[in-house]
């Protein structure tokens, strides 16, 4: 059976982009994989988060987690810094990591240029940490959203060079997966680029998100001044609000809408109070669920703990292997 890793930085609450890049497929392939999804709070120490502030985060992504479906009776269901393992495979396997290539990373560069006065040697390690999460379960398959592409590019490289190096075929090369045929950016509402955390505000829209929010939110989205002839090609912000409709509405309302941009009927504001409202409903037995997990404190421990120890089991295997290709052994 193939082995599916994925996981979530806590620096925030979870939003739409997060859902339906990388969620939605967790959910799904929780069933018929070998599943194994953490939340990835050393990843999110790069920005040095107030420690009170993390353990708040790390919580709330997990009841976020397991609202949105997530089911640890089907998976294993951790946090990332429960199972130390995965910081020895990340020394080990900074060895076998270039600095040229860390360095020519979209995502260090992204980074770099927002906190230039940040920029620390985990920024630059990042995706190695990244690989580490992935491989230490052996894993053939990632559920992420496109933003992630280069990373599991990378993690493949490090898979390779490891294989290679050592003579063996011990790591499968993993791959980025989504279920529709590409992995998905799903966009912001503010008229280009993708729907994220450090995005402006009124850009993103979180499940924890109220309906007057959402309501104020969609509203706001940016749209252009109208098709003025039949079938006109879209507009990049007009584009993603399809795209948004797509996502949490029916097919009948985007049919709708779709031929009236093409007959030059539309109103952008019908189509956005409609969105919100469709958005609104999507979002509502989630949110209920994110409450009543999120003051459970005895359910989460009980699943985090079972959780980090069927990970360490799966990890530790890993570990031992690693360290005895490499030539590490006892004497
Ligand atoms: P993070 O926490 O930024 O995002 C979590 C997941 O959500 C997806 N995502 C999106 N997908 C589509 N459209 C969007 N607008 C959008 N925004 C976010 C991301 O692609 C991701 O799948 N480095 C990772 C966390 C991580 C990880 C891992 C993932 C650490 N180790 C190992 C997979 C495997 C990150 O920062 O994701």
């Amino acid at each position: 059976m193939d082995t599916v890793v994925s996981g979530i930085r806590p620096t925030g609450n979870l939003h739409l982009g997060n859902y339906f890049g990388a969620v939605r497929n967790f959910i799904k392939m929780q069933q018929d994989y070998n599943s194994f999804f953490f939340v990835a709070d050393y990843h999110s120490l790069t920005t040095h988060p107030n420690p009170a502030d993390l353990n708040t985060s790390v919580r709330q992504v997990l009841a976020e987690y397991l609202a949105c479906g997530i089911d640890p009776e089907k998976c294993t269901l951790y946090i990332q810094s429960d199972v130390p393992e995965t910081a020895e495979l990340y020394l080990l396997l900074n060895m076998l990591a270039y600095v040229g290539e860390l360095e020519r990373s979209t995502s260090f560069k992204d980074k770099i240029r927002m906190h230039p006065d940040n920029v620390n040697a985990g920024l630059l390690t990042y995706p190695v940490l990244m690989a580490a999460d992935i491989i230490i379960h052996r894993a053939h398959k990632v559920p992420v959203g496109k933003d992630q592409q280069q990373h599991l590019e990378m993690t493949r490289n490090f898979v390779n060079r490891f294989n290679h190096l050592y003579g063996v075929n011990y790591f499968p090369e993993p791959e980025a997966f989504n279920f529709s045929e590409e992995l998905i950016k799903v966009p912001g509402l503010d008229g280009s680029g993708k729907m994220g955390k450090s995005a402006a505000e009124g850009n993103t829209i979180f499940l924890v998100d109220e309906p007057e929010a959402i309501r104020k939110k969609v509203m706001r989205a940016v749209t252009d001044t109208g098709p003025v002839e039949p079938n006109q090609p879209k507009s990049e912000s007009i584009a993603n609000i399809f795209t948004l409709m797509k996502l949490v509405s029916d097919s009948d309302t985007v049919e709708h809408f779709e031929s009236s941009y093409n007959n030059c009927t539309i109103r952008y504001g019908d189509m956005k109070k409609q969105l919100a409202e469709d958005m609104i409903r999507f979002i509502a037995p989630i949110q209920q669920q994110i409450k009543k997990f999120f003051a459970d404190t005895e359910l989460l421990h009980t699943i985090v703990s079972h959780g980090a120890e069927k990970a360490k089991e799966s990890a530790a295997i890993t570990v031992n292997e690693v360290r005895k290709i490499i030539g590490i052994k006892k004497f």
